[in-house]
């Protein structure tokens, strides 16, 4: 069959232009395969894979165990929609809820859709529980969100780009800045029909943000006085990326409702869930949400083993401790370089600043080079580059990682 025959590069590339939507702008590089920290592409070229599907493939690519409780799962029992009980998705509810602490879980597919998912449970509370009048709840964000694509998340974004003609949005968010408890206060007070706070413990799309120490204690501090729901979208943050299973756990803090998505499945198939306990998720009702994927064995098996492997092979103790080294080593370099100012993160979610304005393309060529030499990153906003291994990886590998990475930047040193 033609569609077999091996293809270059250049024709695959191709193919993706002519025949799929332009709603993204991919590095050139074609892959084909994965297995740990590595990917290659279709010529074979190895490289270290420092982007993770955007924190998704945290336990590596092509994880045998998750893989292997996928396959098994797909063959004895893929879906039965909710209509019908299965067996496999209790016995993960039950499993999530004591890994993380919460009395239930609502399973959807996609980051997106569990952040709707939150927004519709923490909006259904503010009416039924805290008593706000119909139709007048309203939900706190951060400006420069990112929570997904859908039109009533990107009613309460700010990029110009995500929003552009797809109006007329969603009511019922109010922006504040990020990282200021000042203006959650006032955004709090004098305002009886706030239900939520929605807020990404830090910042990953708008460029690994970490907000100051303390902001999230003293954020969820505040929700308690106002009686709002402290919501935590750990899409990003979650799953031992930043050093600790939650990022919220850098501060101690419980979240009323938990969102997670990416690596809850090692990426190897889209599993999201929210978390909350019952005075919060009782309020939903049969009828009230679903998804006919949401919840599924296959979603199921994948997930528990996903969550086993974080904690069996102690993927968050080693975001720590090379989060540490990676950001130790580059910042010895950042002393004398004129290109990057600053490296930023927590765990294995770190960023660098190139400076140069956000609208030049030295980021992007930076990972154009950085390609050549073997890894593979992209920039977030013109000017900054996230840095985002798999977790599984070791010192010695990160060692190797950070001299491909010092070896670029070199390159464009003045
Ligand atoms: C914090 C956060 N929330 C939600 C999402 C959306 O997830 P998905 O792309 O699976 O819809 C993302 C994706 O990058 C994210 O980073």
């Amino acid at each position: 069959m033609a569609i077999l025959e091996q293809q270059t590069s250049q024709q695959l590339i191709e193919l993706e232009n002519k025949y799929g939507a332009h709603n993204y702008h991919p590095l050139p590089v074609v892959l084909s395969k994965g297995e740990g920290v590595y990917v290659w592409d279709v010529d074979g070229k190895q490289y270290y894979d420092f982007l993770s599907a955007y924190s998704a493939v945290n336990q590596g690519h092509c994880h045998p165990k998750i893989v292997n409780a996928m396959v098994q799962q797909a063959q004895t029992l893929t879906l039965t929609s909710r209509a019908f009980y299965n067996d496999m998705l209790g016995k993960y509810e039950k499993f999530a809820c004591e890994f993380f602490g919460f009395d239930k879980l609502l399973p959807m597919n996609t980051g997106a859709e569990a952040v709707e998912t939150a927004l519709k449970l923490c909006r259904k509370w503010a009416y039924e529980v805290k008593g706000i009048d119909e139709n007048k709840a309203e939900i706190i964000v951060c400006k420069n969100n990112f929570h997904g694509r859908t039109t009533t998340i990107i009613s309460f974004s700010n990029d110009p780009v995500a929003r552009k003609n797809f109006g007329p949005f969603t009511n019922g968010f109010i922006k504040i800045e990020y990282d200021n408890l000042k203006a959650l206060e006032s955004a709090l007070q004098n305002n009886p029909n706030v239900g939520g706070f929605l807020v990404e413990p830090i910042q990953g799309e708008a460029g690994v943000y970490v907000p100051s120490e303390g902001y999230l204690t003293k954020a969820k501090a505040l929700c308690e006085q106002y009686n709002v729901l402290f919501i935590a979208d750990e899409v990003q943050t979650g799953i031992a990326r930043t050093g600790k299973l939650l990022a919220v756990n850098h501060e101690n803090v419980t979240p009323d409702i938990l969102i997670l998505g990416k690596a809850i499945s090692g990426g190897v198939y889209p599993v999201s869930a929210v978390l909350a306990n019952d005075a919060i998720m009782n309020v939903i009702k049969p009828g009230n949400h679903g998804s006919t994927f949401g919840g599924n064995p296959v979603a199921a098996a994948v997930a528990m083993t996903a969550l086993e492997v974080v904690r069996d092979e102690k993927l968050a103790e080693n975001a720590e401790v090379l989060g540490n080294v990676f950001r130790s080593e580059l910042n010895k370099y950042i002393e004398n370089s004129n290109i990057v100012t600053l490296v930023r993160g927590k765990g294995l979610l770190n960023a660098i600043l190139i400076n140069e304005e956000e609208d030049s393309d030295t980021a992007w060529n930076i990972c154009l080079a950085l390609r050549d030499n073997g890894l593979l990153a992209k920039p977030t906003h013109g000017n900054i580059i996230r840095f985002a291994p798999p977790l599984v990886m070791n010192e010695e590998q990160l060692l190797d990682c950070v001299g491909i990475i010092i070896k670029t930047l070199k390159e464009f040193e003045e």
